[in-house]
């Protein structure tokens, strides 16, 4: 994991918004990025290779393989750089959607699944019974796998029904169909990108989910003012740290995810480019940088204070498929689940 660092004083970083399509990205040299990440995905995709320029939840993860080892592993692996890429540019994210919501209109394709639909499905399993759990009040015992446990009817439309969800960087908005069908009711996608939110739209229009809500919106610099109870992300922190200013992005994130989630709220964030250890310890950083900020503004020294870290890890998700890669274990997604204090 890249190492995390303040931004300087007078950043304009952020300002500094990515250029458009048009600058930036031509259809060649996205064929090119595609030959370039050429490991054929193991959960497939929705679209004809051929009608694909880059098949990016690849590129996502390409030079990422993450053995056992690096699962158990606690060191400082700030000297780890993730190599920035056109996938952490909205460029590039409006030029796919673009694409993609021709070929919907064309074709009636509905898009990239990133990491597959096997993936998404235990996300959206897992995730489920996380909320039922933490509903009841089954927080203790979560971090030995409670939220794998499959949960009665009954208790899906108890429970998932109170859970607001805002789902970040939604892309086609699939995920959030897949939440509705298992019980969830209040649904929001953001993203960035208009296309992205068109295509979500049309989608969900054509299957029925209109009760869910789409918005464009830079998570970065965020206009919503809802709390929500569960933010989720498959794929959207990933993309923002292979910005050439990734690190300083992730920051920003945070604390953005930081006051979109209520009290009690949790983020299920799934990832391809980073071990749940590498999350893990990012949060921990987080947590001391959000809290030096707190004591900045109460005037309280950052050591006594009493509340407890922003963000508590839960749990995470143990049953993603493995593969050996010469000789080790490893697992291409991780997906780990944050309390907000
Ligand atoms: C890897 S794709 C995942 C899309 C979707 N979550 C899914 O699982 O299909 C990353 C998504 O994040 C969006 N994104 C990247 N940076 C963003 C930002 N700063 N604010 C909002 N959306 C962003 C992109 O437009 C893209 O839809």
């Amino acid at each position: 994991m890249a190492g995390i660092r303040w931004p300087p004083e007078d950043s304009e970083l952020l300002q500094a918004r990515a250029p458009t399509a048009a600058d930036l990205i031509s259809d060649d040299d996205r064929s090119v990025a595609a030959d370039s990440w050429s490991i054929k995905s193991d959960y497939g995709s929705t679209l004809d290779d051929e009608q694909r320029h880059v098949d990016a939840s690849e590129v996502l993860s390409a030079g990422n393989f993450r053995t056992a080892s690096d699962y158990s592993s606690d060191k400082d692996e700030a000297e780890d750089e993730v190599e920035p890429s056109m996938l952490g540019l909205q460029s590039y994210w409006d030029a796919t959607y673009a694409d993609e919501l021709a070929n919907f209109h064309e074709h009636g394709h509905a898009g990239e699944i990133w990491f597959g639909s096997e993936i998404m499905e235990v996300v959206v399993n897992w995730t489920k019974n996380l909320c039922i759990n933490i509903s009841k009040g089954h927080t203790q015992n979560l971090a030995d796998g409670a939220s794998s446990k499959c949960e009665s009817v009954e208790e899906v439309n108890k429970w998932l029904p109170i859970w607001s969800v805002l789902d970040i960087g939604t892309g086609n908005g699939l995920l959030l169909q897949e939440l509705a069908k298992e019980g969830f009711c209040d649904l929001t996608g953001t993203d960035y990108s208009e296309a992205a939110i068109d295509l979500a739209r049309n989608l969900a229009v054509r299957g029925g989910f209109t009760n869910i809500t789409f918005l464009v919106d830079d998570i970065l610099e965020t206009k919503l003012e809802r709390h929500f109870q569960l933010v989720v992300d498959k794929g959207t922190l990933d993309a923002i740290g292979l910005h050439p200013d990734g690190a300083l992005r992730r920051i920003i994130y945070w604390e953005s995810v930081s006051r979109l989630l209520a009290a009690g709220g949790v983020l299920v964030i799934t990832s391809c480019n980073n071990t749940k250890d590498e999350l893990v310890q990012e949060v921990d950083n987080i947590n001391h940088k959000l809290r030096a900020l707190d004591s900045e503004a109460s005037s309280v020294d950052v050591d006594t204070q009493k509340e407890p870290p922003p963000f508590l890890y839960l749990d995470h998700v143990r049953s993603y498929p493995t593969f050996m890669f010469g000789g080790s274990v490893g697992s291409r997604v991780a997906t780990v689940a944050f309390m907000r204090s």
